[in-house]
């Protein structure tokens, strides 16, 4: 269903940043001079351009993030927190623009309040209660304790789904342990970061603590894991980009933390309450148009209950709109050429192994559509858990429903992919719900509440393929610092 509209106002904000990356806290271009565009994938309309970066360009970058790190470093945490307290001010203050120019990168409709404000001031608090202990000695003339210190110049390699959250979370936690950071965001949404990095320099955050180095990942991306004087890496995306920067972080001995995406399963038994799931179903499958790590992607019901589901959740989905960002819609497009030729390859993967498709699996036409790369909400029955379909992240508004006779195989289904991010139950049974808990293998379990949402800090990441290491909770930014044992004699005491 497609809605109609006003004509879109043009994109005019003085933190869309054209032609410039933030290095050092000044805005430079790419060393070789080259511009990569950014586009709004509902129109294709040229949004602004970018850097095309490389090894030159991160080498300066890691320099500016070296010079910084000392002051940065040995400033109170108290007073970084603080700065992390102002640059939130300033993004709430600009919300509305900077929801703007992300809807209008990502293709998103709009989602209500902005997040990113709430993100750092949750990370903010953190910055002056990184904590060491003291330890235990053998003689009374000792003491013992850790200090917790910030690696030094780290670096990060963010996707194009979700820009501001990304950014704010994985820098914020970063820079508020007092590390320095190179950080690249995805060459097809990285105005929301470089807008988010230009409220941080105004708010007082020191030039070249946060660096935005822009491009393509196997040119700017590669050289980060590789520059040997990255003394940390974080990095989000999918599982064959992570296992490369991986490889690159081995050679350097370089630690870091990845959040590979996943096949989350949403467990549906007999007794669910299907008023609530179904809803929540169908917008865990097409907010962000799919393009969501923790989308709810496959359904793993008992048979007792298979066939009403369906028919709700068919006819669910066929309520969800969609259109271009100003819309008050549901969905926008995918995020790009590419994207879409991989979610419409998958449909027809699923199609001609024989999955029954119940609703969608078009490209949608109309008014406000012809230039997007948009995709029918798409569900498809009597999906089996071997298909392709079952198995692999489509990133898109695709559903695979894959019927079960019992719990012990709704188990087996649910656990039977290489990935574990986040998985959901519907069930009203407390012992199915302390059951499915412990036996579920993701990050995150959520009963009766999709997408691991809900809860305030709770730590998001990956158990198997879809990665390791843990953002967002209450020891993020601890997780940006390494431990140092210190211990300490009375000098007058040695010579005794
Ligand atoms: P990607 O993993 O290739 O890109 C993510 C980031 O890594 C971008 O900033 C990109 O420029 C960078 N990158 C790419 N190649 C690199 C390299 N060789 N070295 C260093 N950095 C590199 O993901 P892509 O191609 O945009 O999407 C492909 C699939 O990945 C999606 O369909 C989806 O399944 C998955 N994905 C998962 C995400 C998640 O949230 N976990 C986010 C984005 C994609
Ligand atoms: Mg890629």
């Amino acid at each position: 269903m497609t809605m109609t509209h006003d004509a879109p106002r043009a994109l005019d904000s003085d933190l869309v940043v054209d032609g410039a990356q933030l290095i050092g806290g000044d805005w430079v271009p790419a060393a070789s001079g080259e511009t990569i565009d950014v586009i709004n994938p509902a129109t294709r309309d040229v949004l602004a351009r970018i850097p095309r970066s490389g090894s030159d360009d991160v080498e300066h970058a890691v320099q500016a993030a070296e010079e910084a790190l000392p002051a940065w470093r040995d400033l109170d945490a108290t007073s970084r927190g603080r700065l992390l307290f102002r640059w939130a001010d300033l993004i709430e203050q600009r919300a509305d623009e900077i929801d703007e120019i992300e809807r209008r990168e990502v293709g998103r409709p709009s989602w209500g309040p902005l997040g990113v404000p709430g993100q750092i001031r949750f990370i903010a608090g953190q910055a002056d209660k990184v904590q060491g202990v003291s330890l235990p000695t053998y003689s009374p003339e000792h003491l013992g304790f850790t200090l917790r210190e910030p690696y030094g110049v780290v670096g990060g390699i963010i996707p194009w789904n979700a820009p501001g959250p990304m950014f704010a979370v994985e820098v914020g936690a970063a820079i508020a342990a007092g590390n320095t950071m190179v950080m690249k965001p995805a060459e097809d949404a990285p105005l929301t970061p470089l807008a988010l990095a230009k409220l941080a320099l105004e708010a007082g955050i020191p030039a070249g603590v946060i660096n935005v180095v822009t491009g393509y990942g196997h040119e700017a991306g590669a050289a980060i894991p590789a520059h040997p004087r990255i003394r940390r890496m974080g990095f989000t995306g999918s599982p064959q980009t992570g296992s490369l920067i991986m490889e690159a972080c081995a050679k350097n001995l370089t630690p870091l933390h990845l959040e590979l995406g996943g096949k989350s399963p949403q467990v549906v038994f007999g007794d669910a309450d299907l008023d609530a799931a179904v809803p929540a179903m169908a917008m865990g499958i097409t907010l962000n148009t799919g393009q969501i790590c923790a989308a709810g992607s496959r359904v793993v019901v008992l048979r007792s209950i298979h066939d009403e589901l369906v028919d709700r959740l068919a006819a669910q989905m066929e309520t969800i709109t969609y259109g271009p960002w100003h819309q008050q819609v549901n969905m926008g497009p995918l995020i790009n050429e590419k994207q879409h030729r991989r979610v419409l390859d998958y449909i027809g993967v699923g199609r001609d192994a024989g999955a029954d498709l119940v609703t969608g699996g078009a490209v949608p036409t109309g008014a406000g559509l012809e230039d997007g790369f948009f995709v029918q909400p798409t569900l498809f029955d009597k999906v089996d858990p071997d298909m392709r379909i079952a198995r692999e992240e489509i990133f898109g508004p695709v559903l695979s429903v894959i019927p079960v006779d019992d719990e012990e195989e709704a188990v087996r289904v649910a656990n039977g992919t290489d990935y574990g991010l986040v998985a959901s139950v519907w069930t009203r049974d407390v012992g199915t719900a302390v059951r499915m808990s412990r036996r579920l293998e993701a990050g995150q379990v959520g009963i009766n509440s999709p997408l691991g949402a809900g809860v305030i800090g709770g730590p998001f990441g990956g158990y198997k393929n879809s990665g390791f290491g843990r953002t967002m909770g209450a020891d993020s930014v601890l997780d940006w610092t390494q431990v140092k044992t210190v211990s300490m004699r009375d000098a007058v005491a040695v010579g005794r």
